[in-house]
């Protein structure tokens, strides 16, 4: 007998799609990322990065510059960088940067983000940057990709071949390097406690197990995507750091199910967009942030009062959503700098989830590629 075998299939690992794979290989990806770059819980070392306290003492701002979710990252980045680094930074997407002849010189410091390496934009941006003499790292997934070698300095995510369009453990492991960095960047500017770093290191090394507990609880959200997936619009809500989660959560869902959706800051709602709010309208509201948590608490009710359906993401223990929204997802407990990556997770889980039930093509949705290396 001839033994066929279906090389997609084992290409998958035994998954039904590349991206349900993807996302379950974020645990093992982070902490492939994680690896080496750790010392004593103390010391960050990120190999091909060799900026010194003095190279950082003539920079006094930061840009940012990446496309889609890279540049979903990168917003996280700005938050994480300026709280633990004290520089001013600024995020902006490759294919406006490059055309806006951006002030940077040889004080800025930029990082520019990207997967596969090869997208043009932000290898435009790259160059542009350069050539007005700024230093550039890179942070990317693929070794001797085009910014890699571009690039002054580099710092590579681990977290293997990503098939899928929808880039799921690629963002993830770019907050991990983009935390390494802020970390790295504030220890060298004096602008961090021992005690933070510590508590920083610690709280990097759990998130593949909190990871995986998301992961092995996804049979919620797969019932929540089987009831809501004729959704017509999904508002995404969120104040800080759940606001650039909220950003990602909303792409994903957009780019693989195909369902309207936008992405919102929360303290924003009542100057426009809360007039969209209708009965049954979907909303995902991310309260994550202990600090920011009121402020949401009330953006929630006033959706609420419009006749929402309130989807709330809580901190474990955070009990008072309950009963104020019509489902609470719980997001385990770790450093507030951090959640992104854990918040993250059952957000991709829906979009693939929705998109499923929808019979949409998920590893190759329809206008799109994996990798946009023409403007
Ligand atoms: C993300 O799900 C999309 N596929 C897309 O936005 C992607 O993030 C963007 O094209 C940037 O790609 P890069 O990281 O390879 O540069």
């Amino acid at each position: 007998f001839e033994v066929k075998w279906d090389v997609e299939a084992a290409e998958k690992g035994g998954y039904e799609h590349f991206m349900i794979k993807e996302i379950h290989e974020q645990p093992s990806a982070i902490k492939d990322t994680l690896r080496g770059r750790i010392i004593d819980d103390s010391e960050i070392v990120l190999d091909d990065v060799k900026i010194t306290k003095e190279d950082l003492e003539k920079i006094d701002k930061i840009f940012i510059v990446a496309c889609g979710t890279a540049y979903h990252a990168g917003v996280v980045g700005k938050y994480v960088i300026e709280n633990l680094a004290r520089i001013p930074v600024e995020v902006d997407v490759a294919s406006e940067f490059r055309y806006r002849n951006p002030l940077v010189n040889e004080r800025t410091l930029t990082i520019v983000i990207s997967q596969s390496g090869e997208t043009a934009d932000t290898i435009a941006a790259l160059k542009e940057a350069k050539k007005k003499g700024s230093r550039v790292i890179a942070i990317t997934n693929v070794v001797g990709s085009s910014v890699s070698r571009e690039a002054d300095d580099v710092l590579y995510t681990w977290a293997g071949p990503e098939i899928a369009v929808a880039s799921t453990k690629a963002y993830t492991t770019q907050l991990i390097a983009l935390y390494l960095v802020a970390m790295d960047l504030a220890i060298k500017r004096g602008t961090i406690t021992k005690t933070k770093v510590m508590e920083l290191c610690t709280e990097l090394k759990k998130l593949p197990e909190k990871v995986q507990y998301l992961l092995d609880n996804k049979d919620v959200i797969q019932k929540f995507a089987s009831e809501h997936y004729n959704a017509k619009d999904v508002f995404y809500i969120g104040r800080g750091l759940d606001y650039a989660v909220a950003m990602e959560g909303s792409l994903k869902l957009k780019e693989i199910s195909y369902i309207h959706s936008e992405a919102y800051p929360a303290g924003e709602l009542k100057h426009g967009t809360l007039a969209l709010v209708e009965e049954g309208t979907l909303v995902i509201a991310l309260a994550t942030q202990d600090d920011l948590f009121e402020k949401m608490l009330s953006n929630i009710k006033e959706v609420k009062a419009r006749g929402g359906f309130l989807v709330a993401f809580a901190k474990q223990g955070n009990l008072q959503l309950e009963g104020v929204v019509d489902k609470v997802i719980y997001i385990p407990e770790t450093l507030k700098e951090l959640t992104p990556v854990l918040t993250v997770v059952p957000l991709q889980l829906l979009a693939y989830y929705m998109a499923v039930e929808k019979g949409c093509d998920v590893d190759k949705p329809r206008n799109l590629a994996k990798s946009v290396t023409v403007e």
